[in-house]
């Protein structure tokens, strides 16, 4: 169903109420998804349950931001990050998201949970470029070496705003 997607100019906006919700295994397989997130992505939930996150996946995004939101999972550190992220129509939305690991009784992780809101426009002004940049050179670069090539790209944007991946996220959703 995903492979045959083409991506539109069409943005939908989430209400400030609303909030975005899905959980998944260690994986990244959806095992939960709340009706927000079933509307706007225009997927049933048996579309969803079962089904890697990769399944809104825009290709604007780079893999590079990605790559950096497993490492922070898997050092049970929770991600705070902008996505665009891909409707079934070929519409997308901009969200800011933050994802947790999801501990069990026994503090044991057991999958990662993820609360995403509307992402404000100013800050999808300045990150929409940046992404933009980063796919360009993840393409340049090939599949090999292009989350690597891209990343250093983004440190070395940070480093000249003095700041980390984390800190300019938070800045710009609140600013
Ligand atoms: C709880 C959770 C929520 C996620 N939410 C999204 C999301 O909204 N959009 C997205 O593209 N990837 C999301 N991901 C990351 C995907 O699992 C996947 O790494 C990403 O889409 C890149 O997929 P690919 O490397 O297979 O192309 C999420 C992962 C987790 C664990």
């Amino acid at each position: 169903m995903k492979a045959s997607i083409t991506p539109t100019n069409q943005q939908h906006q989430i209400a400030d109420t609303d909030f975005i919700v899905s959980k998944t295994d260690l994986q990244g397989r959806i095992t939960y998804a709340n009706r927000i997130f079933m509307q706007i992505s225009q997927y049933a939930e048996s579309d969803l349950l079962g089904t890697q996150h990769n399944i809104v996946r825009h290709p604007d995004m780079p893999r590079g931001v990605f790559k950096y939101l497993w490492q922070e999972l898997k050092q049970q550190q929770e991600f705070f990050g902008f996505v665009k992220n891909l409707c079934a129509d070929g519409s997308y939305y901009w969200v800011f998201a933050n994802i947790t690991p999801d501990l069990g009784p026994d503090e044991q992780v057991k999958g990662y949970y993820s609360v995403r809101r509307q992402a404000p426009a100013s800050a999808i002004q300045v990150i929409a470029p940046l992404y933009a940049e980063m796919c360009a050179i993840e393409q340049r670069a090939g599949s090999k070496e292009g989350a690597n090539k891209s990343i250093a790209h983004l440190e070395q944007f940070l480093a000249e705003h003095n700041s980390s991946y984390r800190d300019l996220v938070l800045q710009l959703y609140k600013n």
